[in-house]
């Protein structure tokens, strides 16, 4: 099968484990150069890193937070710089911190922002600006279910994850003659560390809720990610796909 993203470079944040990894080997199997980034998991990078290599594809791997602005733009600049391009950005990188509103102190809430939303337009501020000397890029933003249905303890994660789905389709028209598209995938419950946090009585209300009546796989999540940067999906922008077996349509 031909390879369709051979040569691009892509950049998929918080990539050691979960979501983040499976779009990763699958951006890489692809034939994209892949930038597995990571916080402080080194070791579960380098696996990603040599499996990836095992398979006959590139990547490498790169520790950055997405949360701290020098950090983003000297990785994003030094990644540029190695390779020459940045066609692909997934900002996947993410967590909660539930807890009812009442009990949510600010130090969380902007912790929970930071990461999530503060995060997104960091790395996608520093990688914009050589899509644009580029005229070609692919960006794609991870949200949650949990900014369309709400959930309780989350009223910090939701407004984050909307705020992205915002910045996700004011973005698509400051760029879109310029064939950088940005989109939003959006998944439900996939069974991830993040799932396995939840105790097992949610999680059995969970599962009643989702119409097929199981957990979605990280592979299912990076097949969407994987259509929207592909150079073909170029008329999509400014889009929120869910991943989420029905839970929310
Ligand atoms: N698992 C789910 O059910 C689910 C549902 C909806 C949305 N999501 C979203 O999908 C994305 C991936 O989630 P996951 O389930 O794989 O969770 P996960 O906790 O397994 O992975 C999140 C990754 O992000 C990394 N990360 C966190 N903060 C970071 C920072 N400041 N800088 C760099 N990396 C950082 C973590 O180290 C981890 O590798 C997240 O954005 C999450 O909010 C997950």
């Amino acid at each position: 099968m031909k390879q369709t993203l051979l040569g691009q470079v892509a950049v998929v944040t918080g990539s050691s484990r979960g979501i983040g990894r499976a779009i990763a080997q699958r951006l890489a199997r692809e034939g994209a150069v892949v930038v597995v980034n990571y916080r402080q998991s080194q070791e579960a990078a380098k696996v990603v890193v040599d499996t990836i290599r095992g398979q006959g594809g590139q990547a490498e791997a790169v520790s950055f937070d997405v949360s701290d602005a020098q950090a983003v733009n000297h990785a994003i600049r030094d990644i540029f710089n190695r390779h020459g391009r940045l066609d692909i950005l997934v900002n996947n990188a993410g967590g909660t911190l539930d807890q009812l509103l009442l009990r949510l102190r600010e130090d969380e809430w902007e912790r929970v922002l930071r990461v999530n939303l503060t995060g997104t337009f960091l790395c996608t501020k520093a990688a914009l600006r050589w899509m644009l000397r580029a005229h070609y890029g692919r960006i794609v933003n991870i949200s949650s279910v949990a900014s369309h249905l709400g959930n309780v303890g989350q009223t910090a994660y939701a407004a984050a994850k909307a705020g992205i789905e915002g910045l996700t389709r004011s973005l698509a028209r400051e760029v879109a003659t310029r064939n950088i598209t940005v989109n939003v995938v959006a998944p439900g419950f996939i069974a991830t560390d993040m799932l396995e946090q939840l105790p097992d009585v949610l999680k059995q209300a969970y599962l009643q809720l989702i119409p097929m009546g199981r957990w979605g796989k990280p592979e299912e999540v990076a097949e969407v990610v994987v259509f929207l940067v592909q150079p073909a999906a170029a008329y999509v922008t400014g889009q929120v796909i869910g991943v989420n077996g029905g839970l929310y349509m």
